[in-house]
């Protein structure tokens, strides 16, 4: 088995949704088969475990990170989604890290069995340096300006490090004060990978604890998340393929 993949769920702005994109695209990752860790690393305000009813813990991400305790000691299951979860514990200190904490955490992560490693992070980054830690970023925004323009400016740090990126737009309801898809691929010089529309299951599955994914298969949140986990392992157009794709899959497997 190869090495897991790196993903580092991030935005410059705050509040569009990492955490909440984290937790469900990993759940439905987990769901078409793959084997996913989903990491809180946001040290400072960690939320995984606040939005999945797993922040009773004695030890989490910044623990592993100290050297006090390790990921296979930390990691709990979230019997919801089924998935092994690192999360981060609540503190009321600010937490500073260095670029070899982050880059000696990240293989400390690399060192597991899993798939897919799904990290989700504080907003901004902590250093140009560390982004060369995870093989991937996503980039998360909402559709207006002032977020599109700060994803803008993680775009480039990525860009500057070759580190691949994909551009996820979150929050979508197709008003017309929103930027349209178009309007933010021409300020990004790029496809958009994935748009995830508003919808109410979110906030209710925050305050429920619970993840969306295990809540409301069927809310449009989740059908988007489904879409984006399908087009990311390349299995768009349903959880086999298409009939091309299935037969294509024959001769290229
Ligand atoms: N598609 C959506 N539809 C409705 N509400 C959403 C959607 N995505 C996120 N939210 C809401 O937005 C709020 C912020 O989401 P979340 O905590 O995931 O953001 P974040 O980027 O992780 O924030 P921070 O930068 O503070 O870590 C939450 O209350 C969540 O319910
Ligand atoms: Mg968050």
């Amino acid at each position: 088995m190869g090495k897991p993949y790196l993903i580092r769920i991030s935005s410059q702005k705050g509040g569009v949704g990492k955490t909440v994109v984290a937790v469900n695209f990993a759940a439905a990752l987990e769901q078409i088969g793959k084997s996913v860790l989903l990491v809180d690393a946001d040290f400072t305000n960690p939320s995984i475990g606040i939005d999945l009813g797993l922040e009773d813990i004695e030890a989490g991400s910044l623990e592993v990170i100290r050297g006090r305790t390790k990921i296979s000691e930390a990691v709990v299951k979230d019997r919801r989604t089924g998935l092994i979860v690192l999360p981060g514990r609540l503190s009321a200190r600010q937490v500073s890290l260095n670029d070899r904490d982050v880059h000696a955490f990240a293989e400390n992560l690399r060192s597991t069995n899993f798939d897919f490693v799904i990290i989700d992070t504080a907003p901004g980054i902590i250093s140009e340096e560390a982004v060369r830690s995870y093989d991937e970023a996503f980039i998360l925004t909402t559709p207006d300006f002032p977020s599109c323009t700060s994803a803008m400016r993680l775009a480039k740090v990525y860009r500057k490090f070759g580190i691949r990126q994909r551009l996820v737009v979150n929050r979508v309801q197709n008003m017309s004060y929103e930027l349209t898809i178009r309007e933010i691929e021409e300020i990004y010089g790029n496809k958009v990978f994935c748009v995830l529309r508003e919808d109410s299951i979110v906030p209710i599955s925050v305050s429920e604890r619970i993840a969306a994914y295990a809540m409301k298969k069927n809310s449009r949140f989740c059908k988007d998340i489904r879409q984006m986990a399908l087009r990311f392992s390349g299995k768009e157009g349903g959880a086999e393929g298409g009939f091309i794709s299935r037969i294509m899959g024959r001769f290229t497997r």
